[in-house]
């Protein structure tokens, strides 16, 4: 089950048949006229529809809950609310049943995601890029994982989001300034590209945002207008992206023979960055591996996966485990103070 955001997830997943069902509802319709997601609306939206997506989940995979083995849950980090609505009906589920509970970390289950149906060995490099999410980890293993740079403020989808807020553009804004960037001059607007000159792997996408509202403001606010505006945006947000994945790519180069490169999240859906990041990934001798878009966006396969992970490796958690608004995936930022506050769509390091 996923519900840390605004989807409410339910998938099942065969360790030898593969996964045989993936149903996400998405609550798209009720944050668009706020540009943004609402977390008691998030919350309340999951609570009415969480027990009909996990019975269409079970439905759909022409299997019954007697055969369930085991129930993994996103338990952190996310919206509250949402978080706690999936976390407590899987415990319900695994005690009716008398099966193991697997509390995933959402970051987890997006690192994990190239593995939900294609061959992907560790290690490999991740660039995980969502809403919530712009962070840089080298995948060790299962539950080692390393953050080699991350956002200091705002997401990278949180920038397209407000991007496409600021020109009245719909909610979720990714896909809005993407279709509005086609037509634009991406040299037309001129934007910061904050960092780069920054010897870390760390983004920083508040300035970006600030520079685009003030940019619109002066401008005529005509269509053109708009998609030069997106263009310059999302060219300005490419340049920050790869120039950090980059600096990445040459650490865990250094490290390991193997070079893949994995870009998870919603972000990733964006043709633009995957084709300068195909680029980066050649240009440093990296394998770049884009896990289906269907994998990309929040989806409970991958939380499934992570727990089949977990399963396997007897890693099961106690039915007290608790619901975590902030949980850091390496155990090294864990142990530190956050880089920086928690957003609307969640804690943002
Ligand atoms: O991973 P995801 O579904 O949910 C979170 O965990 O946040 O990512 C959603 C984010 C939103 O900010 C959305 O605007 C962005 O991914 N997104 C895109 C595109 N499609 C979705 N951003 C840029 N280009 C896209 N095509
Ligand atoms: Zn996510």
């Amino acid at each position: 089950m996923e519900s840390s955001c605004d989807e409410t997830a339910a998938a099942v997943l065969c360790s030898e048949r593969g996964l045989l069902s993936n149903i996400v509802a998405s609550q798209d319709d009720a944050h668009a006229p706020f540009g943004g997601v609402v977390p008691e609306i998030a919350a309340r939206a999951h609570m009415g529809i969480i027990d009909s997506v996990i019975d269409r989940a079970v439905s759909e995979a022409g299997v019954g809950y007697a055969d369930i083995s085991a129930v993994a849950a996103t338990s952190g980090p996310g919206l509250i609310g949402g978080v706690i609505t999936g976390l407590l009906a899987a415990k319900g589920l695994a005690s009716a049943l008398d099966v193991p509970l697997l509390a995933v970390n959402h970051l987890e289950g997006h690192a994990l995601s190239p593995r939900i149906e294609a061959e992907c060995p560790f290690p490999y490099l991740l660039l995980l890029v969502s809403g919530g999410h712009s962070q840089l980890i080298a995948v060790h293993g299962l539950g080692d994982y390393e953050r080699l740079g991350s956002t200091i403020d705002d997401a990278a989808g949180e920038a397209f989001d407000k991007t496409a807020k600021v020109m009245g553009l719909g909610f979720p804004g990714g896909p809005q300034v993407e279709r509005w960037a086609m037509e634009g001059d991406d040299k037309a607007v001129r934007l910061p590209r904050p960092l780069l000159d920054r010897d870390s792997c760390d983004f920083s996408f508040a300035g970006l945002k600030t520079a685009v509202a003030r940019a619109y403001d002066a401008s005529d606010k005509s269509d053109a207008a708009k998609q030069d505006l997106a263009a310059s945006f999302q060219t300005a947000l490419a340049d920050c992206l790869t120039d950090r994945t980059a600096r990445a790519m040459q650490r865990f180069g250094a490290r390991y023979e193997e070079r893949r490169f994995v870009i998870a999240g919603g972000v990733a859906a964006n043709k633009t960055l995957r084709a300068r990041l195909i680029e980066t990934a050649d240009a440093h001798g990296f394998t770049p591996i884009f896990p289906p878009l269907k994998f990309c966006g929040d989806n409970a396969a991958m939380i499934a996966r992570a727990g089949l992970e977990r399963f396997e490796a007897g890693l099961h958690s106690p039915l007290s485990a608790p619901a975590r608004p902030r949980w850091p995936l390496d155990a090294e930022a864990a142990a530190s103070a956050p880089k920086s506050g928690s957003g609307r769509r969640g804690p943002k390091s």
